[in-house]
């Protein structure tokens, strides 16, 4: 187990390049499988997630081989239908490769799985959509066997009750090899969703509506090879423009996506930060004590303000001038974060969905435990912009989501060591 330690009270100055997205590399993988040939990903982020989903393609027959920042993916030859228990509990996106491996093998085994701990995270929307898509589907204490009796997915016609990116995902993985069109309704809009259609769009897929709220896939026998490069990660983005709202400085994100940060950027800019961009770069410098922000904060699907940046944004709002109220309206359970931002000094009252951050002059370091990833980085954040230093356990979380973590910030000015 490591920690990082870290000092803080450092403004950060300089660059940073973003990684590539993670909740694109992941889908797109689970995608590869599909595809009857070798696809090259570039802009993979070497993270925990990737190196897990990497092990679930080898387990299924898949050769996929990662180096530096590319992901190589031979899926000509796959032979198994079947994730062992341990992989599933890895990670949350090992459930996207059902789609995937129904799609091209009319049958696969899977298991509950594991990920981040924010509250029930049920896959009822996935199941009842792929047996739309003619899926017989059996639990069996907690392993989901799920097959297609003459072995080729059929189109149908889907109406999410809620546009889940999981779901939404996992539908279009099987649609795309299925035999007809595919509606889905309801649709995530998630830059995510794009980034993965985009993938399968360069291997031949043929998928419309992306980005809207209706998404129509014509399935095709065949998949071929390609080379993609994965879109930057819109959340780690988040994640540093909030450290340099907290610390102070100024800061260019380099490799970042404009358009797809904006419902972050617009309620960061109410904090007072300047904050410009262009041609994939995004400038903030922090002017004065940070302001809070006077609307409420309410995490929504997209194109709405992000839940994954919920925690960051926090962290550093619970030094701001003034109340900011969040609202969590996508999971039950992610506050997680706010004891160990209280153990620092901030002051914050969770009632129901709502959380109430009553700005405080200062946090003091403290010895707290990354609760999730998200909430992992957001204590990152707090301990960065706090007096004194701050023993951070439990970083496997961080390293899930965030490449080179410590390195990005040191090479900026901040002060953070893993031990
Ligand atoms: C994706 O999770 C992301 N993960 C999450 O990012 C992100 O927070 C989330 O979308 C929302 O944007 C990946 O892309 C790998 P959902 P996912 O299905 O697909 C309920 C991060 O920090 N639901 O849109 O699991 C569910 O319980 C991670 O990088 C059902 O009820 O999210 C939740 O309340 C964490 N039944 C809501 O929908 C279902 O069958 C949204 O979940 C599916 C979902």
């Amino acid at each position: 187990m490591q920690d990082f330690i870290i000092t803080g009270g450092n403004r950060l100055s300089g660059e940073i390049t973003l990684q590539g997205s993670k909740n694109s590399t992941l889908p797109i993988m689970a995608g590869a499988f599909l595809v009857n040939g070798k696809c090259t990903l570039l802009n993979c982020p070497k993270l925990t997630d990737v190196y897990s989903a990497s092990r679930i393609l080898n387990c299924l027959g898949s050769i996929c081989r990662l180096k530096n920042n590319c992901a190589e993916i031979d899926s000509t030859a796959v032979s198994d239908s079947v994730i062992p228990e341990n992989l599933m509990r890895e990670m949350r996106s090992s459930i996207m490769f059902m789609g995937a491996i129904l799609g091209r093998m009319g049958e696969c085994t899977v298991s509950i799985p594991g990920g981040c701990e924010l509250g029930p995270r049920p896959i009822d929307m996935h199941l009842t959509a792929l047996s739309k898509m003619g899926a017989e589907i059996t639990d069996r204490h907690g392993k989901i066997f799920c097959k297609i009796p003459d072995g080729r997915a059929r189109g149908a016609r889907i109406s999410l009750s809620f546009p889940s990116v999981g779901a939404t995902e996992n539908i279009i993985l099987c649609a795309v090899l299925a035999d007809g069109e595919t509606v889905i309704n309801n649709a995530a809009r998630e830059p995510e969703i794009c980034d993965l259609c985009g993938f399968l769009r360069s291997c031949g897929a043929k998928i419309k509506g992306d980005g809207e709220s209706r998404i129509i896939i014509e399935g095709v026998r065949e998949l071929h090879s390609c080379e993609y490069t994965v879109m930057p990660d819109r959340i780690a983005g988040a994640t540093y423009l909030s450290m340099t709202a907290a610390t102070g400085g100024e800061i260019i994100l380099k490799n970042a996506c404009i358009a797809e940060t904006e419902p972050f950027i617009s309620v960061l800019e109410q904090t007072g930060c300047r904050i410009y961009s262009a041609d994939n770069r995004i400038y903030i410098r922090r002017i004065g004590r940070l302001k809070s922000v006077k609307d409420r904060i309410r995490t929504m699907p997209h194109p709405g303000f992000p839940t994954d940046a919920q925690a960051v944004l926090m962290a550093a709002l619970v030094t701001a001038d003034g109340t900011s109220v969040f609202e969590e309206n996508i999971f039950d359970c992610r506050y997680r974060h706010t004891d160990a931002l209280i153990k620092m000094g901030a002051d914050i009252q969770v009632m129901g969905k709502a959380a109430v951050i009553r700005g405080v002059p200062r946090l003091h370091g403290a010895e707290i435990e990354a609760t999730d990833l998200r909430g992992g980085a957001a204590m990152a954040v707090a301990a960065l912009a706090a007096e004194g230093i701050t023993k951070l356990s439990c970083i496997s979380h961080i390293d899930r989501g965030y490449e080179n973590f410590e390195k990005i910030i040191s090479a900026v000015g901040g002060k953070i060591r893993r031990e």
